[in-house]
């Protein structure tokens, strides 16, 4: 593990000033005020708040985190500091090669086809030994062996990945696709089949049951869809943990599991309180992606936000912002906009939105701007805003504390 610039301290209960956003924007101004937007900030007591809320939420199961959701490697460094952190869950290959370098334990979280890499990997020991990648099926590990034959090559550290959808016939598929593997019977199948082939070490489990984890259950304006996420969100976290349980009881009779990992921000409660989960995955809850605030087991406080600079005012009743088409990825919904959050009674333009360089918005708070004010937003994603700025300010109190760089910042573009 790297050194962190900053350190994460518990907050003292209450130490909650996002709460008054009159004063908790105005602050964020105020410290950032030398510096000229586009900017990105990360206020330290609401991310310290967010990392010992996961924490509380995982009830003692230990969090491995979910790169992808930060992408921020001095934010990666001060939450692995924390007692109940451990380990890495990354998006890529490539990072986790790079981040292994500092990091003894990094979960490639996808299936893996980046031929460079395999071969770095299957070179050096000490990588091999830190690595672990992910599969679902038999292909994977030939596209492995094809690149870096078995015989001479570092033993590969694998984990398998369970299908953890729900599947009714009146909702169909309920979740995300990922992997084949869906019944304990599958599972051991692949089990074994790793087993028997030289070169590779069966060490993990994964099941990521996105329909919990990443579906929020009180959606904005729609209580209809809120009993009826909370109906499916019952129903399959009660079968997940049946399956998950019936398929890490097959693999384990075939290969000693170091890990089984499950889970994500929005179901840290239900995920560890599964007996056959070892670790939870999470990263989307430190930063607080706006996604994130439709949940009705935990509200993210808005540690990361950035700041756009007002430059022109098309009418008296208009502002509009330098840049802006910072949109998440995902369904192309309004949910995947920025929020504006400071100053409040802002909108944007239903023919516009935000815009690819300039957001021009309207509303009683435009009367009152003038070019060279700032607006604040945050950002749909948690992971997201690092690939828009080199660098993150990181706020404590009224001061700017630190300055650390996202992967773009270091020149890593990954995904
Ligand atoms: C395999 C896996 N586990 C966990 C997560 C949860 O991450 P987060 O906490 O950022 O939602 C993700 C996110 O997509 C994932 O792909």
């Amino acid at each position: 593990m790297g050194t962190p610039p900053f350190r994460l301290e518990r907050p003292a209960p209450g130490d909650t000033p996002w709460l008054e956003p009159a004063r908790f924007w105005p602050r964020l101004t105020r410290a950032t005020a030398h510096l000229d937007p586009p900017l990105a900030a990360l206020d330290l007591g609401a991310l310290a708040h967010n990392a010992f809320s996961m924490l509380d939420r995982a009830a003692g199961k230990p969090i491995r985190v979910a790169s992808k959701s930060v992408r921020v490697r001095a934010v990666l460094d001060s939450v692995l500091a924390l007692p109940g952190y451990a380990g890495v869950l990354a998006y890529t290959l490539p990072e986790a090669l790079w981040l292994a370098e500092t990091i003894d334990d990094v979960v490639v979280g996808y299936p893996t086809a980046d031929r460079a890499a395999i071969r770095l990997l299957a070179a050096d020991e000490q990588l091999a030994s830190r690595v672990t990648l992910m599969v679902d099926s038999v292909e994977q590990l030939d596209l492995i062996d094809a690149v870096v034959p078995p015989r001479g090559r570092a033993g590969i550290r694998l984990c398998v990945e369970l299908d953890s959808s729900y599947v009714t016939r009146a909702l169909g598929h309920v979740g995300v696709w990922r992997s084949p593997v869906f019944t304990a019977g599958q599972a051991r199948v692949l089990a074994q089949h790793i087993a028997a082939r030289p070169g590779f070490e069966l060490v993990g489990l994964m099941g990521y049951e996105a329909q919990i984890a990443g579906v929020g259950n009180r959606p904005r304006g729609n209580p209809a869809r809120a009993r009826v996420l909370d109906w499916m969100q019952h129903r399959s976290i009660a079968e997940i943990a049946d399956r998950r349980g019936e398929v890490v009881r097959a693999v384990r009779e075939v290969a000693d599991l170091a890990f089984v990992n499950g889970g994500g921000t929005g179901s840290l409660e239900s995920t560890s309180a599964d007996a056959s989960v070892t670790e939870v995955a999470a990263g989307s809850g430190l930063f607080g992606g706006h996604l994130f605030d439709t949940y009705s087991r935990f509200r993210p406080a808005p540690a990361a936000a950035f700041a756009l600079s007002v430059v022109r005012k098309p009418t008296p009743q208009m502002a509009t912002l330098l840049g802006g088409g910072w949109i998440a990825s995902g369904p192309a919904q309004p949910d995947r906009l920025p929020e504006i959050v400071w100053p409040e009674g802002l909108s944007m333009q239903p023919r516009e939105m935000a815009g690819e360089v300039q957001t021009p918005l309207s509303g009683r708070a435009t009367a009152a701007l003038a070019a060279g004010d700032r607006v604040w937003l945050r950002h749909t994603k948690s992971g997201e805003l690092s690939e828009h700025v080199n660098e993150f300010h990181v706020v404590s109190g009224d001061e700017v504390v630190a300055a650390v760089p996202t992967y773009r910042g270091e020149g890593k573009a990954f995904l």
